[in-house]
């Protein structure tokens, strides 16, 4: 190590209480170039044909009737055979009561010409069943009883429909509206007008269809029985075939120049559900639109569809990079959610009742008491697949979370530093242009816990490789960064580079690694390296090989202190139909791409995941982000809201997109703090620095055609107020961390809307301009230019709310205007909570995790609060493995604060301390007694501002790992 580099970790200015007014600077209007989407280039549902033939289904009477004579009741699920009235095709539902008031239904073909793809992966286990029992039954129905949680479920048999029902309330319905529409996969019926226009190709399918249905090979062989006798009644199919539509599209289709071959023809499900008594639904990220859903009548349904969007649009239900699957309905007395496990192109459209209604003319129906219950439907369509879906019954959001947790499992336990501040940039040039950034932060005494590496790093984008002349030492880089106990995380993609010389393409090659095309031979697109091919993550093989590759011998240049970053695995593909895969394209087990497209980046992410897990021998915690996703996503890592734009919308947008990935699991998300396109003038980029300080994953990032923007390129009086804003976050990391260890525990969302803490305030459930950090803290960030004041919802009654800096009370429920300068953003503690902060801010978040902690207590209006604080080492698994960990809970009632154990099993060594108490909104007590255990009582020295109630003990002294009391008299 050089002189130049000062010791680890040095001390930095203590964060500034005073508030600096300063005089906004309005630096003009940002360039003005508009740039859009370009919508043409993704599909309507009119231009899906399976959406639209979905679609074309109105609501009515189901063709669909149950054969109650064949009902079997097994241990573990109902089965029964639902007949389609028209066509006589038979399909079976398989119905579980799960335990944790779940269900789960299933819907796929009796006869399958192929077996249909079943989503793999994305549950935990198989979930335990609670065996389901007939308790009342005549012609037409059968009621049926979970054996726990208070639920029935009444099967009707004709039209078919499940009914939910809790006591005598109806929870929900499915196939209520008959839109239940299940495309069974059949023979191709050529008329012979069609014929001469049939093309070789799909002559050719029709061809190999028949003889594999002979028993010759399959794509789908391995993946189960084929039936027998399913092609074999001819007369049968033709009867069959008369009955339905062969509409354009089913069996070919174009999208551009792109055409999509549709080997086995048109294999659509639906389903709809009716949530009476529910007027607000959320979830089914990701889109770039309000936390709230919106109706989808006459216009767009929701698209899940994981797609890389070049500068996305806002306000639409256009696809974006990711998907999870996941509704979550809420009303003041119950939460319910609806979780579709299918990995196909999805579409989901929302009606309701009470649309377009004005509130004036609800009242007016309530009053005469002629207004209808209020009810949402949601209606779900998939390309391909078996309709697979899982009721969440809750009757809490909590309960959904913690429901959803058991199926999908918790968001993975980040490392501590990954909770810091990342500074991106496309690109950053060299070694050199690194380590200056680095020391930049130093110099400027800014917090910064990671330097990222965007695709120029790599040879040519040859990734897990180095380009020689700019990155030719890249060990020594990291050795550097790692004596300032800093990380770097290096890009990794999933398109490889067609290249002869390329060890990672031979191999991939060589060993059938990749995804492949419909003739067989190895799908190539057009990306990053031109030319590349893709790694079939659906392999487990593959997985395997790719994890084995993040092995500090395979990657060369790699050091313990690199961590990963997966882009553009949606996967991106320049020269793709809607810039992605053919979905015709073939996978492990012979499925298609169109079968498995929202899952694959889930399967580069978790294969990232376990290769850095494996490099350590299983002891490191791992992190690597990722820009696509599904349900389960959240066990591998970190999100982000791809590539936005440096807008005050776009800055607005990151609420609603990082709430809904959290209730659904996905707590570590982030957007690009100062937007990925385009230059951020100095107001929003410190007001993008104030947003993201408070966000879950915070990382600057910026376009390779966006100017410099490292916080100290900005004039002083902008930098002082983001190192503020940085000096907040890591003050607040043993709170983060707390948060963090909570979701990996039982799914709560680290990032919260309000509704979900209060769930029967009506003003709350569309909120998107401010959040809750776990139940103690709310931020409503400043969104708008040039803003002097925002309003503030502060939720109650019974409530209340301390301003962090200026400690002046508010009662809630109200909404306050408050003004505010540029320096700052509104943040409040609620009354009745303990928060744990670190307050010496140095270099990075592992140069702070031995630090003392201060306590600050803000008292409920009863004088009570409480909270908890997780300590482990901050990287390793011994928290699960040695149980290496502290989980301290405290609480303050009846003039006294406890510290206590508040899990058992965790022991960990820290010589971490309290060094104060600040306790919010108490009176001056004549002494303050600390009490240990086998020490003799202590007085504490406090000072106390009656001006603001605030009281200050200075040195407990006490270990945190210690029980302890302190009292004041
Ligand atoms: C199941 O639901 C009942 C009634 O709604 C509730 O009391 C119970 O806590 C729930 N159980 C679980 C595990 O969520």
């Amino acid at each position: 190590m050089s002189g130049r580099w000062p010791p680890p970790c040095l001390l930095y200015p203590q964060l500034r209480r005073s508030r600096m007014v300063l005089v906004l600077a309005y630096l003009g209007v940002v360039l003005g170039i508009t740039l859009a989407v370009d919508r043409s280039n993704f599909k309507t549902c009119e231009e899906s044909s399976f959406c639209k033939r979905q679609r074309s289904l109105r609501p009515g009477l189901s063709p669909y009737r149950a054969l109650l004579d064949s009902v079997q009741l097994g241990p573990d699920a109902l089965t029964v055979q639902l007949i389609h009235e028209v066509t006589k095709v038979v399909l079976v539902l398989e119905l579980q009561g799960l335990q944790k008031n779940m269900t789960r239904i299933r819907i796929d073909e009796l006869q399958p010409l192929r077996p249909r793809y079943r989503v793999p992966d994305v549950l935990v286990a198989d979930p335990p069943t609670a065996p389901l029992s007939v308790s009342g039954r005549d012609d037409n129905s059968m009621e049926l009883t979970a054996a726990e949680g208070p639920y029935k479920i009444i099967l009707t048999a004709r039209p078919f429909r499940l009914d939910l029902l809790e006591g005598r309330s109806l929870l929900l319905s499915v196939n209520a509206r008959g839109l239940l529409e299940f495309e069974h996969q059949r023979l191709r019926r050529v008329p012979f007008s069609d014929k001469v226009s049939l093309t070789l190709g799909s002559m050719w399918d029709k061809i190999k269809n028949i003889f594999s249905r002979q028993g010759a090979t399959d794509p789908a062989e391995g993946n189960g029985a084929q039936p027998e006798d399913a092609a074999g009644d001819g007369d049968k199919a033709k009867t069959q075939d008369t009955a339905e539509r062969e509409e354009p599209g089913a069996w070919e289709e174009m999208f551009k120049t792109h055409s999509d071959s549709k080997p086995y023809g048109p294999t659509s499900v639906g389903l709809d559900f009716s949530l009476p008594g529910m007027e607000h639904v959320y979830g089914i990220p990701e889109h770039a639109d309000s936390l709230r859903l919106k109706v989808t009548e006459g216009g767009e349904p929701y698209r899940l569809y994981n797609l890389d969007v070049f500068q996305y649009e806002l306000d639409n239900p256009m696809a974006l990079y990711g998907s999870v699957p996941v509704l979550l309905a809420h009303s003041p007395h119950r939460d319910l959610g609806i979780f579709w496990l299918n990995a196909a192109e999805t579409w989901v459209d929302i009606s309701s009742n009470t649309a377009g209604k004005t509130l004036f003319g609800k009242m007016l129906d309530y009053l005469q008491g002629s207004g209808e219950t209020p009810q949402t439907d949601v209606r779900w369509m998939s390309e391909s697949g078996i309709i697979d879906v899982f009721l969440l019954l809750g009757p809490s959001a909590f309960d959904v979370f913690r429901q959803y947790a058991s199926l999908t499992g918790t968001q993975a336990l980040p490392p501590l530093f990954s909770l810091g501040y990342h500074q991106s940039r496309w690109n950053y040039r060299d070694e050199a242009d690194v380590l200056e950034v680095d020391q930049g932060f130093d110099d400027h005494s800014l917090p910064c816990d990671v330097i990222w590496l965007d695709i120029e790093h790599a040879d040519g984008k040859r990734y897990f490789t180095w380009d020689p002349s700019r990155f030719p030492q890249p060990r020594r880089m990291l050795e550097r960064l790692a004596s300032k106990r800093r990380k770097l995380v290096a890009i990794v993609d999933p398109h490889i580079k067609v290249d002869s010389g390329y060890r990672v393409h031979e191999e991939l090659r060589n060993q059938g690694l990749y995804v492949k095309t419909r003739d067989g031979s190895d799908y190539e697109g057009w990306c990053w390296p031109g030319s590349a091919s893709y790694p079939d993550f659906t392999n487990p093989t593959m997985r395997a090989w790719w994890a084995d590759m993040f092995s500090f011998d395979n990657y060369e240049g790699s050091a313990p202190n690199l961590y990963v970053w997966n882009d553009m695995n949606e996967p991106s593909v320049f020269n793709g139909p809607e810039v992605t895969m053919l979905k015709d394209a073939q996978h492990y087990g012979g499925w298609e791409h169109r079968d498995i497209h929202n899952i694959y980046g889930f399967y580069v992410h978790m294969a990232t995941a376990d290769g850095l897990i494996q490099r350590s021998g299983g002891i490191e915690r791992p992190f690597v982000l990722s820009r696509a996703f599904f349900a389960g996503s959240q066990r591998f890592g970190a999100v982000w809201t791809g590539d936005n734009t440096a807008g005050w919308d776009h800055l607005k947008i990151s609420i609603p997109m990082c709430l809904s990935l959290g209730l659904v699991g996905l707590s570590f998300c982030g957007a690009d703090v100062g937007g990925f396109f385009k230059n951020p003038d100095p107001e929003l980029l410190v007001r993008w620095y104030q947003m993201g300080a408070y966000q879950p994953f915070f990382r600057a990032h910026a376009h390779l055609d966006t100017g410099r923007r490292e916080p100290w390129l900005l004039p002083a009086q902008h930098q002082d107020i983001i190192r503020e804003a940085l000096g907040h976050r890591y003050s607040l990391l043993p709170y983060w961390y707390t948060l963090f260890y909570q979701a990996h525990r039982d799914g709560s969302p680290v990032m919260r809307p309000l509704w979900v803490q209060y769930p029967q305030d009506v003003t709350t459930f569309s909120i998107d301009d401010q959040f809750l950090l776990g139940d103690a803290l709310l931020v409503h960030p400043v969104s708008d230019a040039g803003a002097h004041g925002v309003q503030v919802y502060l939720p109650g009654p019974g409530e209340v709310w301390y301003d962090i800096q200026s400690y002046q009370k508010h009662q809630g429920p109200q909404t306050l205007y408050l003004p505010v300068t540029l320096s700052s953003i509104p943040v409040f503690q609620r009354g009745g909570t303990i928060v744990p902060r670190w307050m010496r801010v140095r270099r990075s978040s592992d140069c702070m995790k031995d630090d003392p902690i201060t306590l600050f207590v803000a008292l409920s209006p009863q004088g009570m609060a409480q909270g908890e604080l997780f300590l482990d080492d901050g990287h390793t698994f011994n928290y699960q493995t040695r149980q290496e960990f502290l989980l301290r809970r405290f609480s303050f009632s009846s003039n006294t604060l406890v510290s206590s154990c508040a899990d058992p099993r965790g022991h960990f060594e820290t010589p971490v301390w309290i060094e104060r108490v600040v306790i919010i909104g108490v009176g001056k007590p004549a002494t303050v007694v600390l009490q240990t255990q086998g020490s003799p009582e202590s007085r504490l020295s406090f000072q106390h501002d009656p001006e603001t109630s605030v009281l200050v003990l200075r040195k407990p002294g006490v270990s945190v790992a210690s029980d302890w009391s302190i009292h004041l008299q």
